[in-house]
């Protein structure tokens, strides 16, 4: 932790003056998401907090938010609400803190301040290690405090700050380390480029560190994290300067444990990837790649940066470098301006593909992205039908 975010910690310490003080924490959506919760957690737990499942009892409630899609908004909007009216019956005076991709959009920040009064701090997650002061402000000011997010934090602003993770023997081994934050590509339906702000990559010594640490602690199975792994570029020009040299390094280290990453963004994921993955067998062969969609024109209009013949090549030369390659994707259905053919391109890709296992999504307008502006003049009845061919088709490759 920086030192101001340790003086922080301190100053709330001794404002709860050693009584037990107790917080609870919910998090929605991805796993960079889960790791943060991780990272809240361990704050928390220098702060002097002990943790409970009743956020009824907490005296700081901390959401952890996913803004990808509505219907992730929509639960978390339930679940801030649920905890005001608790406060309310149970008349205890909380600090009720939202952060996460959420606190970072217009509309929602909005809707907070108008309908969730209760809800009295808001940051965005380039903020996460600003939370103790943010917390500190809000226990001595009162009031409330909707913080415009700092976006541009260093890379190393988050260097150092405690994680408090699930133990290894109880997460089985398990656990995520992020290599990279933020995300510049852009694509016209996402809202991560404007919640998480632009790509920065962890030093490779820093991420080294961490991984020794943690199989020093017992865990074994290491999920490297970053919204696009693929665009890793540490600079400093030593010797990892992208992922595959930052993955070998890492499968170097000695000790029992396998490693894992995810997401790699299909413009970006190289034959050097592979070859790396094919010669390290601490690599686990899985692949996640997201295709959105397996025609051309709507590639296009999401700003995917590749083509359904890029990517059909690209699992091929991915299967055929790494033996028993386990192949996941994500597949959007419902863009605006998808046609019946445009939908028949994406299903023959799934049978050309043959994915593992897929995550498949109903495109969810987003506000502030470029997609929500565009038209979109197909009834929710064909695109809901269209998700279920989907599933079918899946179904049958899976077999
Ligand atoms: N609507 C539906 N799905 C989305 N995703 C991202 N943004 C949206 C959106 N607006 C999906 C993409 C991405 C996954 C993490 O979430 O498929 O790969
Ligand atoms: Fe969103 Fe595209 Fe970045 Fe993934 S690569 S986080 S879908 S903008």
């Amino acid at each position: 932790m920086s030192r101001s975010a340790t003086d922080a910690a301190a100053r709330v310490r001794s404002l709860n003056g050693g009584a037990a003080a107790l917080a609870y924490v919910k998090v929605f959506g991805c796993q960079q998401n889960e790791a943060d919760g991780e990272r809240l957690r361990g704050m928390l737990a220098e702060m002097g907090y002990g943790f409970t499942e009743d956020a009824g009892l907490a005296d700081v409630v901390v959401f952890n938010t996913c803004g990808v899609r509505l219907h992730a908004e929509q639960r978390a909007f339930g679940h801030i609400g649920a905890a005001g009216r608790e406060a309310v019956i149970r008349r205890k005076r909380q600090i009720v803190a939202v952060c996460g991709c959420m606190a970072q959009l217009e509309s929602v920040r909005e809707t907070l301040k108008r309908s969730y009064r209760h809800v009295n701090l808001v940051f965005g997650p380039d903020d996460l290690h600003r939370f103790p002061e943010l917390l500190y402000g809000a226990l001595t000011e009162g009031g409330r405090h909707f913080h415009e997010t700092s976006s541009g934090a260093p890379p190393d602003a988050e260097e150092g700050l405690p994680a408090l993770r699930t133990p290894p023997a109880k997460a089985e081994g398990r656990a995520f380390v992020t290599v990279m934050k933020g995300c510049d590509n852009y694509c016209s339906y996402c809202v991560v480029p404007y919640t998480r702000g632009r790509e920065r990559s962890r030093a490779p010594e820093a991420v080294t560190a961490e991984v020794k640490g943690l199989i020093e602690q017992g865990y074994r199975e290491f999920t490297l994290l970053g919204q696009n792994v693929n665009s890793y570029r540490p600079g400093g020009g030593g010797e990892i300067a992208d992922f595959p040299d930052l993955l070998a390094a890492l499968a170097g280290l000695d000790g029992d444990f396998s490693l894992r990453f995810m997401t790699s963004h299909p413009k970006d994921a190289s034959d050097k990837l592979f070859a790396v993955m094919a010669d390290c067998p601490k690599i686990a062969p899985h692949l996640h790649l997201p295709a959105q969609s397996g025609s051309t024109k709507i590639l296009a209009a999401m700003n995917r940066g590749y083509t359904r013949e890029h990517y059909i090549a690209l699992t091929e030369r991915a299967r055929a470098a790494v033996p028993g390659l386990n192949l996941t994707g994500d597949i959007m259905v419902g863009f605006p301006g998808e046609t019946e053919a445009d939908f028949e391109e994406t299903l023959e890709l799934l049978e050309t593909v043959r994915f593992d296992s897929l995550f498949t999504f109903l495109y969810s307008p987003r506000p502030g992205t470029p997609a929500a502006d565009l038209p979109d003049d197909t009834p929710m009845e064909v695109k809901k039908a269209r998700f279920q061919r989907l599933l079918e088709t899946q179904r049958r490759v899976e077999g």
